[in-house]
């Protein structure tokens, strides 16, 4: 399931903190790959244990702590903290699909890497190229969404980020380990989830929505790890 949660943090905060991590001191995209993906990346990231990395991600997680959406998509069990990457004077990513496993340095935390997420920072009229394309079984999806937006995607898939041929490309990226870890049962439990969003919004009141709300909760007792 490939999502777009919109507003994860406003325009405002996205050029906030891209002026902040701006003035940071960026190195080669490749520390944070493994050998395959190491191989067609091309960009820069801020190292992991930068002041600005940890503020800025710090405020991520809190922002993504208040987002409904955010939960019931990715049923989060642990997110790495927030990395920040820069594409800009024809930098790009080839083909590659997400490391399962991350460890990061600073902590040791080790977590599984079920879904991917990059949250945009800078606005696509800013720059030329950046496409986000993440392949799955019903084809290629093009992501480029305004600066505050983000996308969620199985970490699984084959993805690449396209030439930056004018501006800057600033993101946040990270990966999510979900209570459940099956792309396809997650997806369905989201699918129940919105269907008695709308229902209560609707019918407030209907006794069917005791039994759907069980349900819900009797497959995920079934299937998450919490
Ligand atoms: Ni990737």
């Amino acid at each position: 399931m490939l999502l777009q949660i919109p507003q994860v943090i406003t325009a405002d905060q996205a050029a906030r903190f891209r002026a902040r991590i701006s003035a940071a001191r960026w190195v080669d995209g490749a520390v944070t790959s493994g050998h395959q993906a190491a191989q067609v990346k091309y960009n820069e990231q801020l190292p992991e244990e930068s002041a600005e990395a940890r503020e800025i991600g710090g405020q991520i997680l809190s922002a993504l702590q208040r987002s409904p959406l955010f939960f019931s998509a990715a049923l989060p069990k642990q997110v790495y903290p927030p990395l920040f990457n820069r594409y800009t004077g024809g930098m790009n990513f080839g083909s590659h699909v997400d490391g399962a496993i991350r460890v990061h340095p600073p902590t040791g935390a080790r977590i599984r890497a079920d879904l991917s997420a990059t949250l945009f920072l800078t606005a696509p009229e800013d720059y030329e190229g950046g496409e986000l394309l993440v392949e799955d079984t019903y084809g290629t999806h093009l992501v480029k969404l305004a600066a505050g937006d983000m996308v969620l995607y199985p970490a699984a898939s084959l993805h690449r980020v396209t030439p930056v041929t004018r501006g800057a490309r600033v993101g946040s990226f990270f990966w999510i380990q979900s209570m459940v870890r099956d792309d396809g049962q997650r997806a369905l439990l989201f699918d129940l989830d919105m269907a008695i969003v709308r229902m209560t919004k609707d019918h407030a009141g209907h006794p069917g929505l005791v039994s759907l709300t069980g349900c819900y909760h009797n497959l995920l007792r079934m299937w998450a790890e919490a």
